[in-house]
């Protein structure tokens, strides 16, 4: 059962190689398919290549089909090559020869553009959601813990106070950075391709800004060989935004799975959230965050692959394309797992209130007491020698306290201005 077929049937092997992963992946992808064929169909109504009557029937198989789609019940029949094929097939099961007229004026090349735009803006929105989870988590975890100093290290020697408040902070801010890489993958993704037809256009006087609008595009992709270029354009920007986040969730990972050691002894979790060793009965072992950490290492890769796969393709579609599919569609996952286990973990942080009474981290505060010197008037450089030689003499005595004032420091977090920067953002994925 081929949609090209001219009489003989592939060679079994070639079929399986061919198809690869898509029967299986173009699942996540029928419920676009049928809404994509529901625009197109629309359209074509309206430049006389379908009547009245024909579309009505045809809008009802494809909802049927959609239905089927969205409970997670639609198959990919064995021997049936990908969803476009499938969807095809059981519009003529059910209509007949009517089923073989909606594909005028379009290829499976556009049309799986088509499906993969749709796809990814919606999972685009689906990590913008969870980006958002974590950073309200990561918050309000900054508020509560604000007061709670911690060292600060630069090239890992204890180097200035720091603050729990600082900390999660942090990464809230991050992941609002992060996230302006994410709209603009959206914006370049929320951009209908359909029309393109193989990649050249289509003799049909098709009207695109219809099916755009209809398909709550924002834009169109006009030029029908850049919009048959968007095909790996469109998956690596969205792989660039993913590994900006991974890349920050990785790092907090990182973090959280030092602090849990004891020699550290910053945070810890209670223990159905850790896990044991096989020989060592006393392990609770971090190893929720050391997948985290892998898997986002791993997600900073994807770009790369991504880039590899399309390098110097000739213009125009080439079926190596498909295999982008094995790439990005395990990556947005990927993404969203981690996303939410991390705000599902934090939830259960516990903080250590009392680091910094341990006297290894008292030289944190030689800088607080260099300040405080030269704030009564001494120049600084002095300040700093002074301090330096009590240092040097085994006579410092830190003055414990800190004072810091400045927009972003421990006691100024801006929490409320972070979070209008990243609502500022949200509001761009519509
Ligand atoms: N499975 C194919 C893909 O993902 C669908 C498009 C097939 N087009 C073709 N000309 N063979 O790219």
């Amino acid at each position: 059962m081929k949609l090209w077929d001219k009489g003989f049937e592939p060679d079994k092997m070639i079929e399986e190689f061919t198809v690869g992963q898509d029967r299986e992946l173009d699942l996540r992808l029928a419920k676009y398919d049928v809404e994509g064929s529901m625009a197109h169909i629309r359209m074509l109504q309206t430049i006389g290549l379908l009547e009245k009557d024909e579309l009505e029937k045809l809008l009802a198989a494809l909802q049927d089909i959609k239905e089927i789609a969205e409970k997670g019940e639609f198959v990919i029949e064995e021997g049936v090559e990908d969803v476009h094929s499938q969807v095809e097939f059981m519009l003529t099961e059910r209509l007949g020869d009517l089923g073989k007229k909606i594909h005028s004026g379009r290829s499976r090349n556009d049309q799986v553009l088509v499906d993969l735009k749709l796809f990814m803006r919606d999972e685009l929105k689906k990590i913008a959601e969870s980006v958002n989870h974590l950073f309200d988590r990561l918050q309000h975890l900054s508020e509560e813990y604000k007061d709670v100093l911690m060292p600060g290290y630069t090239h890992l020697q204890i180097a200035m106070p720091s603050s729990f408040g600082l900390w999660f902070g942090a990464y809230a801010e991050s992941l609002a950075d992060d996230m302006q890489l994410l709209a603009a993958a959206y914006d370049i993704t929320n951009q209908n391709p359909l029309g393109s037809a193989a990649g050249y256009g289509s003799s049909f006087p098709l009207n695109r800004r219809m099916t755009t609008d209809l398909l709550g595009f924002a834009d169109m992709h006009y030029n029908v060989v850049a919009a048959q270029m968007s095909r790996g354009k469109t998956e690596r920007a969205v792989a660039l935004a993913i590994s900006a986040i991974a890349s920050t969730l990785g790092h907090l990972a990182m973090d959280v799975c030092m602090w849990m050691c004891q020699n550290f002894g910053f945070v810890s979790f209670p223990d159905e959230f850790t896990t044991g060793s096989s020989i060592m009965p006393h392990k609770k072992n971090p190893d929720v965050f050391e997948i985290m950490r892998g898997k986002c290492n791993r997600l900073q890769a994807v770009p790369n692959e991504i880039a590899l796969l399309t390098a110097n393709l000739p213009l125009g579609y080439n079926r190596d394309l498909q295999l982008l599919k094995d790439i990005t569609f395990p990556a947005t996952t990927e993404l969203i797992k981690c996303l939410d286990m991390a705000d599902f973990m934090l939830q259960h942080i516990r903080v250590n209130r009392d680091i910094l009474n341990d006297p290894k981290y008292n030289y944190l505060f030689t800088v607080e007491d260099v300040n405080r010197l030269a704030l009564d008037g001494m120049p600084f450089r002095d300040a700093y020698k002074t301090i330096g030689m009590q240092v040097q003499h085994g006579e410092y005595k830190p003055t414990k306290s800190v004072h810091h004032t400045h927009e972003g420091s421990i006691g100024n977090l801006c929490t409320d201005r972070i979070a209008a920067k990243m609502r500022r953002v949200t509001e761009r994925f519509g």
